[in-house]
């Protein structure tokens, strides 16, 4: 009898020690790994050290749900799909527009915000309509951010040399201003708020396309479920909106 208890004792003490190495106490929630791009305000920049924004409270009030920990990776555009199809990531949001392509190597959320891809232009432009750009003989370069659905779009439609990919939509728009390109089509609030930072640009009023973010995951990953349906609760609750409207002001 006394054996049998030492023998559970010192297997309760093993299995306990083994909880404090492996961090199985309370605070060692299972960690959620976003990819972003955080140069993409409102939906995500960075504040200080910190990267804040639409997607990242999106993405926090996500974790909380889960009882999970959310961990933010900046990268480049670019590489937010790869790395999360190869589960590198446990998710990409990056204020993210789902495309039938895109949908070949990652499964999508529902979607919670919608995009449009507009275009800026120097005040004063000879292109003062999206007609213009794409003019037949029209030869006005466009500066894009590298992998992102306006580059797609312009490659498509007026051919990859009129095209200058950046790896950032800010860049894009620093070489608008130096005359490099005559525009710059990317996605309507970071448009906004690259014109507010910098004198002299304009949004056209012609918008080009109209688009619907969402969270992507490896294909069959267990999490999607998971994660749109926390996503789904506070779309419901009013919480996505009030993200939302806490980082855009209705004109
Ligand atoms: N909505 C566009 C796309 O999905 C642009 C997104 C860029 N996002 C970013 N965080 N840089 O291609």
């Amino acid at each position: 009898m006394k054996k049998i208890f030492v023998l559970m004792l010192a297997l309760v003490m093993v299995v306990s020690s083994m909880c404090v190495m492996t961090g199985c106490g309370q605070d060692s929630k299972k960690k959620l790994v976003m990819a972003t791009n955080a140069a993409f305000p409102p939906y995500e920049m960075y504040e200080g050290k910190n990267i804040v924004g639409i997607d990242a409270e999106i993405a926090k009030a996500i974790a909380d749900k889960l009882g999970m920990e959310l961990e933010i990776v900046d990268t480049e555009f670019n590489a937010i799909i790869g790395g999360v199809a190869s589960g590198k990531y446990d998710m990409g949001m990056a204020g993210m527009t789902v495309t039938e392509d895109r949908k070949k190597s990652v499964d999508f959320s529902d979607s919670y915000a919608t995009g449009v891809q507009v275009i800026i232009v120097k005040e004063g432009s000879a292109i003062a309509t999206a007609d213009d750009l794409f003019a037949d003989g029209a030869t006005y370069k466009v500066g894009v951010q590298d992998g992102t659905t306006g580059a797609i779009y312009c490659e498509d439609d007026l051919g990859a040399d009129r095209v200058s990919s950046y790896s950032k939509g800010a860049d894009a728009v620093q070489a608008l201003i130096a005359g490099k390109v005559d525009c710059v089509v990317i996605d309507n609030e970071p448009a906004k708020n690259f014109v507010a930072a910098n004198d002299g640009l304009v949004i056209l009023d012609t918008e080009y396309v109209t688009e619907d973010y969402a969270i992507c995951f490896a294909k069959d990953s267990e999490l999607t479920e998971k994660v749109n349906g926390a996503l789904k609760e506070l779309i419901a609750d009013g919480t996505v909106k009030k993200i939302i409207d806490k980082y855009i002001t209705a004109e």
